[in-house]
């Protein structure tokens, strides 16, 4: 139960704020500003959501709402970009096909992309210690390891998680590493961040160190953060779901027995799931959705239509095959490495 996703409201302490919005595609492309800033092509390929000044740049200077357009999310003050790697298929023939996107449970007609929770602590005790805080302008991180290839490796994170959907509302059980079997309803994805600040830093060199995770007990149930990262912040959260029911005949699926699938970066194991954020909300408008008990539909937050999500999108960077049959995944990248 401790990583259980929230889909209910009973589960939920009243007077918390709990943020639950889609946010439809904005553009998938080898690009990574957070890890490999200015870098055209990035080394793998990422799908992207948010405000529609993601480049491949991003100084941290960068006015996100003042340079944006429009965004993708359902909530239209949040400029910020959250991004992760693509999944993909191979074929027993050794050719890749990237996975689609579906929306999750609640959000029909949503172009793909994903769903990002801002959640409150104390969620599973029914008490909130102290307020937490919202993320300033600036700031940015990154969870995970590109190379983790074990499970002791993946350990080091505790809240990257894989579920074998059976239907759009399955959440469990979450596992470190690709379900073994073909899921009935698609594989979700579900990254959650660590929640404790240093206070000082809106970045650091490995784009993790200045944040860390509850000294004692978990996020959830209110645990302390360490001296070194006293800031209690917001958890946030990012669920995808890859929509691999048209890869589930096990006559394409490897002799050996193995799953096929693999992240856009080689790894085929899954322990390597990784996640970057760069926040770029408008004003004040994330602290006073925390401050302000709401549960999915907050109030204090402007929301725009499906339709208009949909409409904000951006021209891919990186001209490449990302839709058909591939020897090889983007950059020249294999299975297994
Ligand atoms: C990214 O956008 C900024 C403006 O925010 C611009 O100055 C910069 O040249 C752009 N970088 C790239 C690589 O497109
Ligand atoms: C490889 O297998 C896939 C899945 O069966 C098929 O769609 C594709 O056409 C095959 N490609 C080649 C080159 O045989």
């Amino acid at each position: 139960m401790k990583w259980s996703s929230l889909t209910t409201a009973a589960l939920f302490a009243p007077g918390l704020a709990l943020l639950r919005f889609p946010c439809s595609q904005l553009v998938v492309d080898r690009l990574d500003p957070l890890v490999s800033p200015g870098l055209i092509p990035s080394p793998h390929l990422h799908q992207i959501v948010g405000g529609n000044s993601f480049n491949a740049s991003m100084d941290p200077e960068k006015d996100m709402p003042g340079e944006s357009t429009c965004t993708t999310c359902q909530f239209s003050e949040d400029f910020s970009n959250y991004w992760t790697a693509v999944l993909y298929f191979k074929a027993r023939n050794g050719t890749y096909k990237r996975v689609p996107q579906v929306p999750n449970s609640g959000f029909n007609g949503v172009n793909s992309g994903m769903t990002i929770y801002y959640m409150q602590d104390g969620l599973y005790n029914f008490q909130q210690t102290s307020k937490v805080s919202a993320f300033k302008p600036g700031f940015r991180m990154f969870i995970g390891d590109v190379n983790a290839r074990t499970r002791e490796e993946a350990e080091r994170f505790r809240q990257l998680t894989y579920t074998c959907l059976q239907d759009i509302n399955t959440r469990d059980p979450q596992i470190m590493d690709f379900p073994k079997e073909p899921c009935p309803a698609g594989i979700m994805t579900a990254l959650r961040f660590p929640t404790c600040w240093d206070g000082k830093n809106l970045d650091s060199p490995d784009h993790m160190s200045h944040m860390a995770y509850p000294e004692s007990g978990t996020f959830e149930t209110g645990g302390p953060c360490p001296a070194s990262h006293p800031v209690r912040m917001s958890q946030l959260f990012y669920e995808v779901v890859w929509d691999t029911r048209p890869f589930n005949n096990k006559a394409d699926w490897p002799e050996d027995g193995s799953q096929p699938f693999v992240w856009s970066f080689g790894d085929s194991t899954g322990y390597a799931n990784h996640a970057d954020y760069v926040f770029g909300w408008q004003g004040d408008a994330l602290q006073r959705a925390l401050d302000s008990p709401c549960y999915i539909n907050c109030p204090t937050l402007k929301t725009q239509s499906t339709q208009a999500m949909n409409a904000c999108s951006k021209g891919r960077v990186v001209n490449e095959e990302i839709n058909t049959w591939t020897e090889t995944l983007p950059g020249g990248m294999v299975a297994g490495m």
